[in-house]
Order: C-alpha cells, then sequence, then structure tokens
C-alpha cells in the first residue's frame, strides 16, 4: 500500500584510518545569549556573532539538550555534519565533531570539505547505508544570504525523516538557550582533515566518515529521473544549456550531474566553485546566491532577458535553458531562452506534467503549495482530481503530509506520496527527500523537455511554449512579489496589526472598484499531527478571484522585511500575453494604501520586485 522509500545503495571502499586524540568530556560554563530564537530556516545571525564567545556552543548544546528531552536517540547515534560551504562553515563543523562527541554521539558523517547542500544533507539522512540511520543533520548555512566574515551565518537542524526540526523542537531548543548554563566538549578531540575522504577510527572508538558530498544525492536523483533520456536531449544539436552555481555549493553537484553523468559540456557550468563568499561583492550578484530575476545577474544576461523577464536583443546565440541554484542548492530559477518562468508556474508547469518524470509515473497522491505561492497548482490538482494542501510558508510544513505516507510515521493516515510541493520563494520538491530541491526541479523540468522532445527531425519544443500551452489550458494566474527589506521592526509590526484589525470590516466592501471576497488572518491547521499554526500573513481575496498578501519574513538576520504578495487571474480565454509586473500594478496601489505601508515605514518603493 506504501511507495517504498527510495533506497540507494553505493558500493564503498573507504579505507580505515586510526587516530588518536583524546574522548575526555569537559563541561564548559556558559550562559544564555539573548535572540537565539531560530526563524522559518534555523538560526541566522552576522557571522560575527556566530564567532562571538560561546554563540555557537550554547545553540548547538541548547538542541542536543532538546533532542536527548524528546527521547531521541543522541547516545551512541549517527549525526550528519554539512553546510554550503560559506565563510566559518569549515571551523563550525569540527566545533560541532567535537561537540556531537561529547553528546554522546558514536558516529558521524561529513561530506568532503564540510559540502552538504541542503537537499542532499536530506538525501544522506534517508537513503546513505540503505535509509534512516542518523538522527538528524547540523546543516550550517544561511541559505541565499550573503556570506563572508561581515556577512551572514546560520545554522539548522534537521530531524531522522530529513526534514527540518518542527516547531515543537525549535521552540524546545529556543527555551534552552534562555536557560543554559554549561556545554559539553571533548576538546582533545582530534581535527579531521575533510580534504580527504575516508574513514578514520579515533581511539577506536567514534566513527567519521567523509565521503564525497554529491554521491548519496546524485544516487538519488539517478533513480527518480531518467538519466538516459535526459542526456539525449542535451545531446541534441539544437539543444543547449547553463547552469548557474552562483559560487554557492551546489558546483560539485552540478558538475556531477551535467558534466559526468549527462554527458553536457563544460561550458554548461556557471560559477561552480564553491567560495566562503559566494564570490563577494565585486561578482554581478553582488555575492547574493539567491536565484531570482534581480540577483542571477549573470544568467539572466546570457538568457537574453532583462530584470522584469522581458526580451531584451535578437535571441541568438542563447541557450535553450538556464537555471540557477542559490548558496545551499535548495532553491532553483527556471529560465527559457529569453523567458523567464515564475516559480508558481513552474511548480504548476510540473505538476501538470507529472507523468513525464519516472518518480510520479503511478501518478501524484497529493500537492501543495504555501499560502503566498499563486493559486495556479490547485487548479491542476483539481483537474487531476488529486488533494491540494495550503501551508504557511516554510518547507516544513510540507514534512508532515509528505511523511503521511511513511508507515513509521502516521500509520493510520492517508497517504500522499509521491508527492509534490513547492513554494513562490523558488522553491521546487517532491517526497524524493524532505527539503525543497533545486537539482530536483531542474532535472524535472529537463525531462519534460526531454519527453516533449524526442523526435529530432521535429522542431525543439521550448520552454516558452511548454509554459503558453499551459496558459492555454488552465489559464494565467499574474503573479509578482514587492519585498520591503531592512524595514524597522517596530513599523513593520504596526502596520501588521493596524491590517489586522481592519480585517473583519472588509468583506463586501469595496475599494477602487474592486470588491473584497474574504480577509483573514491566516491559521494552518495541520491535518496531520492536528497542530495549529496561526499569525502566518494576511490574505485578502476578491470576488474577481485576484488576491494580495501581506507577510513579515521570517529569515531577516536585521530589522524587518514586509512582503507583499499580489495575483490576478486571468481565463484561457482572456489576454495571456501581458507584463505580470504591469497587470498586478493596481493591487499593489489598492494594497499599499489600505495598509498605509508608505507612512508607517517611509517607503515608498519596494527593494525588490520578483
Ligand atoms: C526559507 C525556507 C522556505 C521559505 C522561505 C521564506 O527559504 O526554506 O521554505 O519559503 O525561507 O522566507 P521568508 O523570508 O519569506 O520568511
Ligand atoms: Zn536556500
Amino acid at each position: 500500500k506504501h511507495t517504498p522509500n527510495i533506497t540507494v545503495v553505493l558500493k564503498r571502499k573507504a579505507a580505515e584510518k586510526a587516530l588518536s586524540g583524546s574522548l575526555a568530556v569537559t563541561n564548559e560554563s556558559t550562559s544564555p545569549i539573548e535572540g537565539q530564537k531560530p526563524g522559518t530556516s534555523g538560526l541566522r545571525k552576522k557571522t560575527k556573532v556566530f564567532m562571538g564567545k560561546n554563540y555557537l556552543e550554547n545553540f548547538v548544546q541548547s538542541t542536543f539538550d532538546a533532542l536527548k528531552a524528546t527521547g531521541v536517540p543522541v547516545e551512541g547515534g549517527t549525526i550528519v555534519i554539512g553546510g554550503d560551504g560559506r565563510y566559518f562553515n569549515k571551523d563550525a563543523t569540527q566545533l560541532i565533531a567535537k561537540m556531537s562527541v561529547a553528546n554522546g554521539v558514536k558516529t558521524i558523517w561529513m561530506g568532503n570539505d564540510a559540502l552538504l547542500s541542503t537537499p542532499a544533507a536530506s538525501a544522506v539522512i534517508r537513503t546513505r547505508e540503505g535509509g534512516f540511520v542518523p538522527f538528524g543533520a547540523f546543516i550550517l548555512s544561511a541559505s541565499h544570504n550573503p556570506g563572508g566574515l561581515d556577512e551572514d551565518f546560520g545554522i539548522k537542524f534537521n530531524c531522522e525523516n530529513g526534514g527540518p526540526a518542527p516547531e515543537k523542537v525549535t521552540e524546545k531548543i529556543f527555551e534552552n538557550t534562555t536557560k543554559i548554563s554549561e556545554y559539553k566538549i571533548c576538546k582533545g578531540f582530534p581535527t579531521i582533515d575533510l580534504t580527504t575522504k575516508g574513514t578514520y577510527v579515533v581511539e577506536g572508538k567514534i566513527r567519521v566518515d567523509v565521503f564525497d558530498c554529491a554521491e548519496d544525492h546524485v544516487g538519488l536523483l539517478m533513480k527518480v529521473f531518467d538519466f538516459e533520456a535526459i542526456k539525449k536531449l542535451i545531446a541534441r544539436k539544437d539543444f543547449s544549456m547553463v547552469y548557474d552555481s552562483m559560487n554557492g555549493v551546489q558546483g560539485p553537484y552540478a558538475r556531477r550531474v551535467f558534466i559526468d553523468e549527462l554527458g553536457a559540456p563544460e561550458s554548461v557550468l556557471m560559477n561552480a566553485v564553491p567560495k566562503e563568499d559566494f564570490g563577494g561583492k565585486d561578482t554581478p550578484s553582488h555575492g547574493h546566491a539567491d536565484p531570482n530575476l534581480t540577483y542571477a545577474v549573470e544568467l539572466v544576461q546570457k538568457m537574453g532577458t532583462n530584470k522584469t523577464g522581458e526580451k531584451v536583443g535578437s535571441g541568438d546565440g542563447v541557450p535553450e535553458f538556464g537555471a540557477a541554484a542559490d548558496g545551499d542548492a535548495d532553491r532553483n530559477m527556471i529560465l527559457g531562452k529569453q523567458w523567464f518562468v515564475s516559480p508558481s508556474d513552474s511548480l504548476a508547469i510540473i505538476a501538470a506534467n507529472a507523468g513525464c518524470i519516472p518518480y510520479f509515473k503511478e501518478g501524484l497522491k497529493g500537492c501543495a503549495r504555501s499560502m503566498p505561492t499563486s493559486g495556479a497548482l490547485d487548479l491542476v490538482a483539481k483537474k487531476k482530481k488529486i488533494p491540494c494542501f495550503v501551508v504557511p510558508t516554510g518547507w516544513k510544513f510540507f514534512g508532515n503530509l509528505m511523511d503521511s505516507g511513511d508507515e513509521r510515521y502516521f500509520p493510520d493516515s492517508d497517504i500522499y506520496t509521491p508527492f509534490l510541493c513547492g513554494e513562490e520563494s523558488f522553491g521546487t520538491g517532491s517526497s524524493h527527500v524532505r527539503e525543497k530541491d533545486g537539482m530536483w526541479a531542474v532535472l524535472a523540468w529537463l525531462q519534460i523537455l526531454a519527453s516533449k522532445n524526442q523526435d529530432e527531425s521535429k522542431p525543439l519544443v521550448s520552454v516558452e511554449q511548454i509554459t503558453k500551452d499551459h496558459w492555454k489550458v488552465y489559464g494565467r494566474n499574474y503573479y509578482c512579489r514587492y519585498d520591503y527589506e531592512g524595514v524597522s521592526s517596530e513599523s513593520a509590526s504596526t502596520m501588521m496589526k493596524n491590517l489586522i484589525e481592519k480585517l473583519p470590516t472588509l468583506k463586501g466592501t469595496e475599494m477602487k472598484g474592486m470588491k473584497f471576497e474574504s480577509a483573514e488572518n491566516f491559521e494552518y491547521n495541520d491535518p496531520v499531527d492536528k497542530s495549529v499554526s496561526s499569525n502566518q500573513g494576511v490574505q485578502i481575496c476578491f470576488t474577481d478571484g485576484s488576491r494580495i498578501i501581506f507577510r513579515l519574513s521570517g529569515t531577516g538576520s536585521a530589522g524587518a522585511t514586509i512582503r507583499l504578495y499580489l495575483e490576478k487571474y486571468e481565463k484561457p480565454s482572456g489576454n495571456l500575453d501581458l507584463s505580470q509586473f504591469e497587470v498586478v500594478k493596481p493591487l499593489a496601489e489598492l494594497a499599499l494604501e489600505l495598509s498605509d505601508l508608505s507612512n508607517l515605514t517611509g517607503r515608498n518603493e519596494p527593494t525588490v520586485i520578483t
């Protein structure tokens, strides 16, 4: 009845190397440090804050204490440690290893050079050694936030299912950080040589495996997709592609997938060597390893569009396909020749074409999107007659739905795997892991392209064509997001508070010729574990199907970021060829008036539009 978990068993012949050191545990005294509350995706702060006395130590010990208190088998267990390669990644990895051993861990798994992309860490937990061996992973990443001594660092904990720690765990971690008085460390535990793959056995007792950071994840992806079919597409004379790893962790994965496995030329790879500062301020992205039209400047230029996704130039010499990943490689951006695919559309198009992907060949069992993501997915789900869940922003909410198909967690509930899910914030993925997966999304698109382009004698069906064909069937959800970054936390919360107070009065009234259909402070009732998450953003719907959403970002490291999401639906018979940015402008004006954003925050223009 259940879809079996994918098992990947790789042939490994690691030479064991004995290492000496001391396993003596010391309890170092410490005191609570303010502000260690994990956000949407772990704890993120300035790197220098993390490097400050006991900062990382306090958080790691608080995590171990939270795990032990909830019955997680830390003692004698296996842990995964790795990160996105940003500044301080390597030192943090070694420190966490010493603390893990002091907390009773017996086996440590680490990617070479302390690297593991977020989806790869999830794949390692779930599939390495036949599956589900470690009790969790520390992932060192601040995702797409710039890295470097003066930029950001981050840490998150993923559980034994490979997904981000649920709120009840992160709350416990935070509570512990406010009370901590000592941490455990094995000061004499040797520093591990992360440049050399192999198995190290310390004092005959502790095992440390340093392995190729890409092998498990790529091994898994090769089971999910038909690489041979994609290889044929890539070999077509009229097909070409580029992939921008944005100097983040994806480089080694991209090389393995595109060059080693799919036989693509070197020219496919852009910025494929991980850098501690993601290239820094002097690169076109200014060190923002964030795959969107604003920051992936080099790729966007190569693909022949401008910052708003419009065509620039003749298109001669522009590749047929282009994509990018963020710092920790869980995000993706999909481009065709002079063509931008919005993340919400990308999700819906993958859902509509799921039959092309081997992992989904027996049919998708369910899908989900975050609340601010456009309703394009819902239209596909309706047609396919599969459940479509709407969850708060944050990948962790998808995990429960996917695990409902896993007998170890929810024996009696409905089964939603294979499952597809995604977010407007350039995140797409499936139940093959418990994180969004940048490489997965790219391979999903390549598989769809491969499936539609099997006959080389026929002209290539492009990404643009696939998108337009989709709109002709389902209509188009014009969509766009305005970000107001670095707003004072106080004015941002005042704005939200005022707005929330206004909500009950809106229904049935009109503003600027638009009639309010509903207005709510979004609350999610998890159908699987029955937990309730409130205050997840203000959602206002109009009678013509349009929506505006206000939400405060949960991933910033300083001040507040207000996000305004705008959506307008156009039927298949309507005008499908307008600019999304123009179409939603009237909605933006209404939203700004309703929220009084400019007055309250002093901002007249958004910082970023995507
Ligand atoms: C991270 C999470 C995503 C989430 C995003 C939201 O990337 O992994 O699941 O969508 O943060 O960020 P925000 O800044 O809008 O809270
Ligand atoms: Zn990320």
